[in-house]
């Protein structure tokens, strides 16, 4: 059986309501910015994909940012992680959300660029709790003798280790699925602007 057709049984034998493709962007455009202020978003967590050195990479993160004039999402993170350390070898990453309430799954294809540390520290002053994710004694993935050496905090917070990584968008794709009929589009960026918009086969 086709993956879709069992992901189809799971959905409501609603009637076909058709998006265009404006409306597919502007729906994902609108998640991903509610996503950005509000923690209760099904979209606020997103896996994020590096080329790491052996395999490629996915870790949850927390979508913290959306610029939609520059269509620039971002999100905060230890400057010592391996994702970092990815970025740096290779800007290219992917961005995954998904809304099984809307059922919605958006892909995002961006250039990922650890900001500066005078860029982050704004970010920074703001942020109002989880300080200590960005403040462990030892750099994310050191192996650790114990648990406790493993959470062991700096004597004291600073942002020296707090890093935001901004992605700049190159595409975007949207899969809508629906009982009657998924709709899947790909959104093409060029320097910040919207190129092209395509219908995919599903
Ligand atoms: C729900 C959830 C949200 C997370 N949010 C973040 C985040 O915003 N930033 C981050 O660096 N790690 C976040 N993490 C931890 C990462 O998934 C990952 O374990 C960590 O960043 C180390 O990744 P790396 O070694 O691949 O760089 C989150 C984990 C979970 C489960």
């Amino acid at each position: 059986m086709h993956w879709l057709q069992g992901v189809s049984t799971f959905l409501d034998q609603g009637s076909f309501s058709f998006m265009s493709l404006q409306d597919l962007l502007s729906q994902a455009w609108e998640n991903i910015k509610s996503a950005a202020v509000d923690p209760s978003h099904p979209f606020r967590f997103l896996a994020f994909n590096t080329l790491g050195e052996v395999y490629p990479d996915t870790r949850m993160v927390v979508l913290r940012h959306f610029n939609p004039d520059a269509n620039q999402l971002f999100v905060f993170t230890d400057r010592r992680s391996e994702k970092v350390k990815h970025i740096k070898i290779d800007d290219r990453v992917s961005l995954l959300f998904y809304d099984q309430e809307r059922r919605v799954q958006v892909k995002c294809l961006a250039h990922a660029t650890l900001l500066s540390m005078p860029d982050s520290v704004p970010y920074w002053k703001r942020l109002k709790s989880g300080k200590e994710s960005y403040n462990t004694l030892h750099s994310p993935a050191t192996v650790a003798n114990s648990w406790e050496e493993a959470v062991a905090l700096k004597p004291t917070f600073d942002a020296e280790d707090f890093g935001v990584i901004r992605c700049d968008l190159d595409e975007l794709e949207v899969l809508q699925l629906q009982s009657s009929g998924h709709q899947r589009a790909r959104f093409t960026f060029l320097g910040g602007s919207l190129d092209a918009s395509e219908w995919l086969v599903p």
